[in-house]
């Protein structure tokens, strides 16, 4: 008999523990302000053991930070399907990117738990460490596929003084985030769900998006070096203006990845300038780049492309480049298995769904060779997401939870 079939959420409980979530690092405009290691986060995760505790499941936290319930529903040396996502936010972020994964996957465990199922593996609900790439991006998924990068952690984006100040808020030491690794033998797999953080499934008027690929992100640093000068006096033609370049740069990089690469994206998302003074033209205008691509080659024509285009414009205006490379996840493939559940499960449930790429990053991209991996995505009013103006409907979130739950168990049992 497949009663497990009948299983569903309870939406109570689970909006419930999403308005409490909510109300941790909440920010005025109502979004969330709960970046990696932040005081706020910290008090998030905290808040997760508390409700891993009360749910009667085991609660651990590893040496990169993940925190996880975990629910032992199977035979002893059965392998352990993960689900979750993330409680971090981008600064100033919204309510759902990684909320709701988290809050789903332990939703599901207290379901599996109350049915008292048995099941051919065990389950494991997990919060990732540092998803959002404030400090250094999958930090806590890619320790745990054992993929974690000395190299990134010298030099993580969001600088290496505040990972290491994050790390010891947060009681961690870095000789021993390697630690975190786990054998892919034990790993079942692993099921995410999350926001769409795009307008497809809205624009398309469909429940459920069954992720087919997951993009591949890679950070640069580029510093155009010119000269200080007097702002009034400098000729203009004689300056050698960084900001220019920079601004340049900006403007040209947009116009390649329109023409030569579309299904592609770039993002400056922040730039300084230095000595940074009304009267003083730019001596270094330093820009965070950040590209994204579906597929491997284009991943890598895209980056030499804007390599080049950066040292071209740079020679262009008379200015040194310097271009610091911060960090790359490769686009990943997600399973097959794993859609497979996700499409069935919404069927099951009379929701529509249709196969789309994701455009944001996600822990599942450090899983998806491991593992039969799969993410599963609700609609995001307007698209609007990494912004307080992320909102989902509760409809939408409670569907998002049974597809999940449903899935886990389709995998679970290989229906
Ligand atoms: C994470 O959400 C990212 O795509 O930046
Ligand atoms: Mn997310
Ligand atoms: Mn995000």
């Amino acid at each position: 008999m497949d009663d497990w079939k009948a299983l569903r959420v309870s939406a109570e409980r689970l909006a419930a523990d999403f308005e409490a979530l909510s109300q941790i690092g909440a920010t005025p405009d109502g979004g969330v302000h709960r970046p990696a290691f932040s005081p706020a986060h910290l008090e998030a995760r905290l808040w997760l053991g508390e409700r891993i505790r009360e749910a009667g499941l085991r609660f651990r936290i590893d040496s990169v930070g993940n925190h996880s319930a975990l629910l032992a529903c199977g035979p002893d040396h059965a392998a352990t399907l993960l689900l979750g996502s993330h409680l971090d936010s981008v600064p100033n972020g919204g309510r759902f990117d990684g909320a709701l994964g988290v809050l789903a996957a332990l939703e599901v465990l207290r379901v599996v738990k109350e049915a008292g199922l048995s099941l051919p593996v065990h389950l494991e609900a997990i919060d990732f460490t540092d998803e959002e790439g404030t400090l250094v991006g999958l930090l806590g998924s890619a320790a745990l596929a054992g993929k974690l990068s000395l190299q990134e952690l010298q030099a993580p984006r969001g600088g290496r003084a505040e990972l290491l100040a994050g790390l010891q808020r947060a009681g961690l030491s870095e000789s021993g985030l390697p630690g975190a690794r786990r054998d892919p033998a034990g790993l079942a797999g692993y099921l995410e769900l999350h926001i769409e953080q795009g307008p497809r499934l809205v624009n398309a008027g469909v429940d459920i998006g069954v992720v087919s690929a997951i993009v591949g992100i890679c950070s640069y640093r580029l510093d155009f070096i010119g000269r200080a000068d007097h702002a009034g006096t400098t000729p203009m033609l004689d300056r050698r203006d960084a900001g220019l370049g920079a601004s340049e740069f900006i403007l040209a990089s947009r116009r390649l990845v329109l023409d030569e690469f579309p299904d592609c994206a770039i993002n400056v998302g922040e730039a300084r300038f230095a000595p940074g003074a009304f009267n003083i033209v730019p001596e270094r205008a330093s820009l965070a780049l950040e590209l994204r691509a579906p597929q491997a080659d284009t991943f890598s024509r895209l980056e030499t492309a804007l390599l080049d285009l950066a040292g071209a414009t740079a020679g262009s205006h008379r200015l040194g480049l310097e271009a610091r490379f911060l960090g790359r996840h490769q686009p990943s493939p997600m399973g097959s298995l794993a859609q497979q559940a996700i499409t069935q499960a919404a069927g099951d449930l009379g929701l529509r769904s249709m196969v789309l790429v994701s455009g944001a990053g996600h822990d599942a991209q450090s899983l998806a060779d491991l593992c039969p991996t799969g993410m599963l995505f609700i609609p995001s009013q307007a698209g609007a997401s990494h912004s307080p103006r992320e909102f989902s409907q509760w409809v939408d979130c409670q569907n998002g939870a049974n597809v999940l739950l449903q899935s886990v168990l389709r995998m679970a049992y290989r229906k």
